[in-house]
């Protein structure tokens, strides 16, 4: 293994750059070239590819976003565009991939590694919906920022005796709307895991409101579907006004956190470790607190579990 490319696909996630600085310089480390791979697949399909070195990832450690940029690139998921892709791999002399992504670019992942590329993949996504990790880089961060904001809205809250919904991002998986909700000490938390439950969070508004409460934080995550009718119910139902705030992209930047940029300087070397030791279709993960890999085709496989314990105890102290 002489030489190794890098790309970020899909969205990008906090965290990614501490990783990539992790791969090139355990690259540089072992005398292996490392190649930056621009744009995600889209950088492997037209040859956007520059040879990188230790000053390459100066200074980005505690930047949010990918230096590498990102895209989701659909010529990638046809034939045509990975037999592209392995022209380029061949002209550029590339012998193994890092891919940085989530669910989508593992697919693209697994498709290039069975064409007989090899690979490994490091799970970057604020979403947290991947079954064979614990967690993934930049969710911590995305849920610190969702905290953020639930702090200020539950000023604003309190101020007016209102009824706040924050929508928080996540796909279908309520990861991001659990954890922040918890943290920021949400009323409610409605996630795509469970049932929505809405008279059940008009009657907690209600008994908030009789014992003096004056704030409710319900946060929601994007899969359950549209906030502003759900705001609508609980105002025709409890006659509190009720807002909506969409956080939207705002959760994808922003400096990442110590745990996110541990976990990608830890996943990064260990890709870089594992294709030099000749051990490849690999996905790198956290389990226990301990960095682990498993096969490609496994992680893809594995099913995401809903921590419906720690549900419960959202629930218990939001009474
Ligand atoms: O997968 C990360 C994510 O931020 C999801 O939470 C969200 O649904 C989606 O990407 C948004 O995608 P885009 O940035 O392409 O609008």
């Amino acid at each position: 293994m002489k030489t190794i490319g890098v790309l970020t696909s899909g969205g990008d996630a906090p965290g990614m750059n501490a990783a990539i600085r992790a791969v090139v310089r355990t690259s540089i480390y072992n005398k292996a070239r490392i190649l930056g791979i621009k744009q995600g697949y889209n950088g492997l399909l037209n040859g956007d590819i520059e040879e990188m070195n230790l000053s390459s990832v100066a200074d980005i450690i505690h930047r949010g976003g990918t230096m590498l940029r990102s895209a989701r690139c659909d010529e990638f998921k046809t034939e045509r565009g990975i037999n592209k892709a392995l022209n380029i791999i061949q002209v550029f002399g590339i012998d193994g991939l890092v891919i940085l992504g989530g669910d989508g670019t593992f697919r693209g992942a697994k498709n290039l590694k069975d064409a007989g590329v090899p690979v490994v993949c490091i799970p970057c996504t604020i979403d947290n919906d991947m079954g064979y990790t614990d967690y993934t880089i930049g969710f911590f961060t995305a849920v610190e920022t969702v905290v953020d904001a639930i702090s200020k809205i539950r000023d604003t809250s309190t101020s007016h005796g209102r009824a706040n919904i924050v929508e928080v991002m996540g796909r279908e998986c309520g990861d991001i709307a659990l954890y922040a909700g918890l943290a920021g000490g949400a009323e409610s938390i409605i996630v795509p895991e469970i049932e929505p439950d809405i008279d059940e969070v008009c009657r907690k508004i209600i008994q908030g409101r009789n014992r003096g409460k004056l704030h409710h934080i319900i946060v929601l995550a994007e899969g359950i579907g549209n906030a502003y009718q759900v705001a609508k119910e609980i105002e025709d139902k409890t006659g509190a006004e009720t807002r909506v705030t969409i956080l939207g992209h705002i959760q994808r930047g922003g400096t990442p956190t110590s745990f996110d940029r541990i976990m990608a300087s830890k996943m990064g070397n260990m890709a870089v470790e594992l294709l030099l030791s000749n051990q490849f279709g690999k996905a790198i993960g956290i389990k226990c607190n301990q960095i682990i890999n498993v096969d490609l085709d496994e992680a893809l496989n594995s099913e995401k579990v809903f921590d419906k314990q720690m549900y419960e105890i959202t629930k218990i102290l939001s009474i």
